[in-house]
């Protein structure tokens, strides 16, 4: 088999990859290790800055988003006493969208079956080879137990972050891993119940973080910041409610319950690997990177990367100029870094761990965004995202 781009994973990024390169004319296969139906019911967050959702629709896969997708023009940040309402378009023009990644995923395999180059599930054994030349290849089992070899001009490493690509680019290039654990996790739930508010609630508590999203008219979506070691059994229904109801009370506001469709632990990690490229192997989205979910940066930051890549890989393999690969890695990482640190930032700001003096810094904080019009321009920009260079 050949082709111009070999593309490793099926999610956010590598579809969207391949999309963006089919519309410059540009031949990919993707190979996929998973079933369509698993890689379609993942559950992960649910916000699209802005320029994912110009993106999206540019590549013509906008249609639904548009129709089912709510726009949001800001959040809701509380402490004991206050809830104080961000307005993202006063402070800075832009929105964001709230619309779930697996629905982005399903748009993203429909266009792509209907009518896009090869996108190959069940394979197995994925090894990309001789990235350091001009001809790599990769090595895979198809779906039916068939050994194959795929020839490229370039490999995109989309496979996530327990993918192959990322081991190769650290070796090849003796690069460097930067990470923070925190000592906190979020227990999710999606429940069956029209949501309680009009804008995300993110709250601080003494108890701990809080949180208020949705998926739909009738689908909340909540998250609850418990310990890393947290045993899901411990914490039945009820016993959730409550807590989030503790912990985003606000006198003359009620928080309505209804039944819990999915509920899970999701550990808080910030993770980043450098650099992004090693030969002709480019790595994009959580195969390099990973921010904690407080900021609702993963999936947008995902889309910047392919977006930056394509137009490298296109400028390299249309007109054979190399000033953009070249350049990747570190376009690509700044955007990284800033999403590093707003996500470390809000997620910092809003999880109670540390002693009393630290949740003071954190309420002064809080405060401060929540006065200082100077402040809240800062929270807005990051949180709608920063416009693609
Ligand atoms: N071979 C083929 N495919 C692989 C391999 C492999 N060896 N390893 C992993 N994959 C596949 C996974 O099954 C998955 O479908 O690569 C895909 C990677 O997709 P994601 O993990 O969704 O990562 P990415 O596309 O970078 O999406 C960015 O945004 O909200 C965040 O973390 C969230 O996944 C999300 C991310
Ligand atoms: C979600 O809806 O899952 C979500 C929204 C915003 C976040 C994180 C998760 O910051």
């Amino acid at each position: 088999m050949r082709t111009q781009v070999g593309i490793i994973g099926a999610g956010p990024a590598g579809l969207l990859l391949s999309r963006l390169l089919q519309l410059q004319g540009i031949d990919t296969v993707v190979l996929e290790n998973r079933s369509r139906g698993y890689v379609e019911a993942r559950i992960r967050a649910g916000i699209l800055e802005q320029h994912t959702v110009d993106t999206l629709r540019a590549a013509g896969v906008g249609a639904r988003l548009d129709r089912e997708g709510m726009q949001h023009g800001g959040i809701h940040l509380q402490y004991p006493g206050t809830r104080h309402t961000f307005d993202f378009p006063e402070l800075c023009g832009r929105t964001v969208w709230i619309y779930g990644q697996s629905e982005v995923v399903k748009d993203l395999i429909a266009a792509q079956l209907e009518d896009g180059p090869p996108l190959l599930f069940e394979v197995s054994d994925v090894r990309p080879v001789d990235v350091d030349t001009d001809h790599p290849r990769i090595h895979f089992t198809d779906a039916e137990g068939n050994a194959q070899v795929l020839e490229c001009d370039a490999v995109a490493g989309t496979d996530g972050f327990h993918g192959v690509s990322r081991p190769l680019v650290t070796a090849g290039t003796g690069g460097r891993v930067w990470e923070r654990t925190y000592p906190y996790a979020w227990l999710g739930i999606l429940a069956d119940v029209a949501p309680s508010t009009d804008e995300l609630i993110y709250a601080w508590h003494p108890d701990g973080f809080a949180m208020h999203s949705m998926r739909s008219p009738s689908v909340s979506r909540l998250y609850l910041q418990v310990r890393p070691d947290e045993e899901i059994e411990d914490w039945p229904d009820d016993r959730i409610w409550e807590a989030l109801a503790t912990r985003m009370a606000l006198p003359g506001w009620t928080l309505e319950t209804g039944p819990v469709t999915e509920k899970s632990v999701l550990p808080m990690r910030s993770f980043v690997s450098t650099p992004m490229r090693y030969g002709r192997l480019f790595l994009a989205g959580d195969a390099a990177h990973i921010v904690p979910p407080t900021g609702a940066k993963g999936l947008n930051l995902a889309v910047a990367d392919v977006t930056l890549l394509a137009t490298a890989l296109v400028r390299l393999l249309a007109e054979q100029r190399t000033d953009l690969v070249d350049s990747y890695s570190d376009r690509a990482l700044a955007r990284v870094w800033r999403c590093t640190h707003f996500s470390w930032w809000m997620t910092s700001m809003l999880h109670r761990s540390g002693d009393d003096f630290d949740a003071q810094l954190q309420l002064s904080q809080l405060r401060r965004v929540c006065s200082s019009e100077a402040a809240a321009r800062e929270l807005a920009e990051n949180y709608t995202g920063l416009p693609l260079e």
